[in-house]
């Protein structure tokens, strides 16, 4: 007999058992012949669950990705724990980012008891439908920015580098001082936006610009993948680009810079090497300079980093804010050439206006 057919004779006679109610059950058949083995199953479809292989394969990108991040200043910096706050977790927690993402809003977000550096799960969707569709971007799409710049919205849209602004962006300064406007008492040696500037001076909408030289308008580092151009480019091992996000590498003894994004552009290697030279020599002269009208003007104290708290003049407190902004940014020029030499050359000419000439000159 076949499985199936006793099968349904079973149900028969159960049928039948319990609708008549007589008499006392017959004896188990014998047992039936084995089944056949059946369909081999289904090794999963692309886009459906259960996928795990899409990612878990023999693929270089979850080995080598995990090994770049696992070396990164994401991983590494050590700051979830030290920035484990209100108002710090949002950027510098895994599970404060992903909460903020959910709420829309910084204002509620709870402390974690474990804070989690930033890593696969914080930017990516990982295992919540166990697809492919999980290397999605926690936090896509075009970012409104925190600051304004001359009243207006200042909107980040820059393909998959939107997720990087997020948390790579000027904080509110608040209050802040008004050009011309009263003297401005500092009471936090932290005034400032914080240590990542860098969305607003990509996009050269910077809060404090002073007057003076126009800022230029147009960058050419600000490209439609944005950050990404640079920071996630074709890496160096584990140690630079890709998922390690960094642009400097030790080469045998020799801090190296990552060029790999910028060959794209600069396929004149020696140019480039020029130009990066003259251009970090002339950031870091103008910073120099500004510190040193800082120190005289008593605003600034070298030996902390930070502002000193009083009350200034509110031009000399904005061109704090610029010194401060661009040392924070720590591109030294990269992120926006024109822009930040301008930045720096008015609040020099500001400071002189103030009565701070650069020391010496
Ligand atoms: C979208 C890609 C993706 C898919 C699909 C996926 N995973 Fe993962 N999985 C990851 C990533 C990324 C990590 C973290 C790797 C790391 O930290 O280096 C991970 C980590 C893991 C780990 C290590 C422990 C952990 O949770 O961190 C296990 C176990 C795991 N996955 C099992 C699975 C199983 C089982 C499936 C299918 C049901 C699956 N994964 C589907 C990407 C994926
Ligand atoms: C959830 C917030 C968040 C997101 C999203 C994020 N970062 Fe970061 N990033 C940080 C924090 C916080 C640090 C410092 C970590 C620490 O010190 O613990 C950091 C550090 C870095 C550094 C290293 C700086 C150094 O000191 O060497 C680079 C480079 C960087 N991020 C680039 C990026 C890029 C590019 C993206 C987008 C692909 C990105 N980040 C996305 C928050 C974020
Ligand atoms: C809007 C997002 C954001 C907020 C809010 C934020 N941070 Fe950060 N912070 C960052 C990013 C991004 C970096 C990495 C910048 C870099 O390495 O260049 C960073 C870097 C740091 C660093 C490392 C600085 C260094 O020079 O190595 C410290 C310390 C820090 N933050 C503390 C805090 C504290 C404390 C708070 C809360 C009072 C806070 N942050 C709030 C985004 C944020
Ligand atoms: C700070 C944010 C961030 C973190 C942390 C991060 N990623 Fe990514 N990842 C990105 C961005 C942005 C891209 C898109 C890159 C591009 O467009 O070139 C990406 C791309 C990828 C891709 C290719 C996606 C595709 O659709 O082909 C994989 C795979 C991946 N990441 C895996 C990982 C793994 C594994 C980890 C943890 C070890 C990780 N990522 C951590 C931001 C992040
Ligand atoms: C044109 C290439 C380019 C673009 C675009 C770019 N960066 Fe950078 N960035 C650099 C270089 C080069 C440095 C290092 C400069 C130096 O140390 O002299 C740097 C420095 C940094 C640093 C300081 C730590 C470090 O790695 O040295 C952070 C953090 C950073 N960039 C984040 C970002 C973010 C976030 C974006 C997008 C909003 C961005 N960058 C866009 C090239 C770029
Ligand atoms: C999207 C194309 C593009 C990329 C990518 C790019 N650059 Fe540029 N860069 C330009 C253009 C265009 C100029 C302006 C013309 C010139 O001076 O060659 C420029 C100018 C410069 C200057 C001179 C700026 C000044 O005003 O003094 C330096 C230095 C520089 N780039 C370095 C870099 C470095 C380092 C990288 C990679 C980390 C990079 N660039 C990536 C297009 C690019």
């Amino acid at each position: 007999m076949k499985k199936s057919l006793k099968i349904i004779s079973m149900f028969f006679v159960a049928g039948m058992v319990m609708a008549s109610c007589e008499g006392p059950m017959g004896p188990a058949g014998a047992d039936g012949a084995k089944g056949d083995k059946g369909d081999k199953g289904d090794p999963g479809t692309p886009g459906t669950t259960l996928a795990c292989a899409e990612c878990h394969n023999n693929d270089d990108e979850l080995v080598a990705f995990s090994a770049q991040w696992s070396e990164s200043q994401h991983a590494t910096g050590g700051n979830a724990a030290y920035a484990n706050r209100t108002g710090c977790v949002q950027c510098h927690t895994h599970q404060g980012f992903l909460e903020y993402v959910a709420e829309g809003s910084a204002a509620d977000i709870s402390v974690p008891v474990n804070p989690m550096q930033i890593n696969c799960y914080t930017c990516h969707k990982i295992h919540q439908t166990y697809t492919a569709a999980d290397l999605a971007l926690t936090k896509p799409g075009q970012q409104t920015l925190d600051v304004k710049y001359n009243g207006a919205d200042v909107i980040w849209n820059k393909g998959n580098s939107n997720q990087c602004v997020a948390c790579h962006q000027e904080r509110v300064v608040s209050p802040a001082p008004v050009y011309d406007g009263p003297d401005f008492a500092i009471t936090s040696a932290r005034i400032g936006p914080h240590h990542a500037p860098m969305a607003n001076l990509v996009l050269g909408k910077h809060p404090f610009e002073l007057p003076g030289t126009a800022h230029p308008t147009a960058n050419p580092h600000s490209t439609a993948s944005g950050c990404l151009t640079c920071h996630m480019s074709t890496p160096y091992g584990y140690q630079a680009g890709g998922h390690n996000m960094g642009v400097w590498y030790d080469s045998h003894g020799t801090e190296t810079m990552l060029m790999t994004g910028c060959t794209t552009c600069h396929t004149n290697s020696t140019t480039l090497a020029t130009l990066l030279t003259a251009l970090r020599a002339d950031v870091e002269g103008k910073l120099a300079d500004l510190e040193a009208q800082l120190i005289a003007a008593d605003i600034y104290n070298p030996a902390t980093g930070l502002a000193k708290t009083g009350t200034y003049k509110a031009n000399v407190t904005l061109a704090y804010l610029n010194y401060n902004t661009v040392k924070e940014d720590r591109s030294k020029g990269i992120h926006n050439p024109g822009y930040i030499k301008v930045l720096l050359d008015n609040s020099i000419a500001e400071m002189v206006e103030a009565g701070f000439p650069v020391p010496g000159k």
